[in-house]
């Protein structure tokens, strides 16, 4: 079992990023927790993060017949990019939605997000959490 876990733009900045939100773990913390998980679960996960709308749309297109699932956190790109959701339909691979804020309680332009409309399943509120379950949600 192959999983793409993708974080959009800003999500390399957590640990500095508004902690009282998101918390004071970085990036590099979620992705050895992420490792860390895989290796219990025998899955083979690789993590990208790119600032870039087009370089996220390349990374679902590239995934296309190598990876068996995707975990996506678009960060702010959720609410914005049909280019995204767009990409994952292309390809055609499952996909699972993660936030690690509780989206729908905050600002109103936070409850809209165009990759649900293709995602198979949306975890938000969880922190780190959120992206272990989204992994196991492919290996249950
Ligand atoms: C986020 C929520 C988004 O609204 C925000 O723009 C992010 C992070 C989250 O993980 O809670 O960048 O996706």
């Amino acid at each position: 079992m192959k999983i793409l876990v993708i974080n959009g733009p800003n999500l390399n900045m957590l640990g500095i990023r508004e902690p009282a939100i998101y918390g004071k773990s970085t990036y590099q913390d979620l992705v050895n927790l992420i490792e860390e998980h895989a290796k219990t679960k025998d899955i083979k996960a690789e993590c990208f993060q790119s600032n870039h709308e087009g370089c996220i749309v390349d990374k679902i297109q590239e995934a296309y017949g190598v990876f068996d699932g995707i975990v996506i956190n678009p960060g702010a790109y959720t609410h914005t990019s049909v280019a995204i959701l767009d990409a994952l339909k292309s390809v055609g691979i499952p996909a699972v939605e993660v936030h690690i804020s509780d989206v729908d309680s905050r600002e109103e332009f936070r409850k809209l997000s165009y990759v649900s409309l293709y995602c198979k399943k949306r975890i938000t509120g969880k922190g780190f959490d959120g992206y272990l379950e989204a992994m196991d949600f492919f290996t249950e």
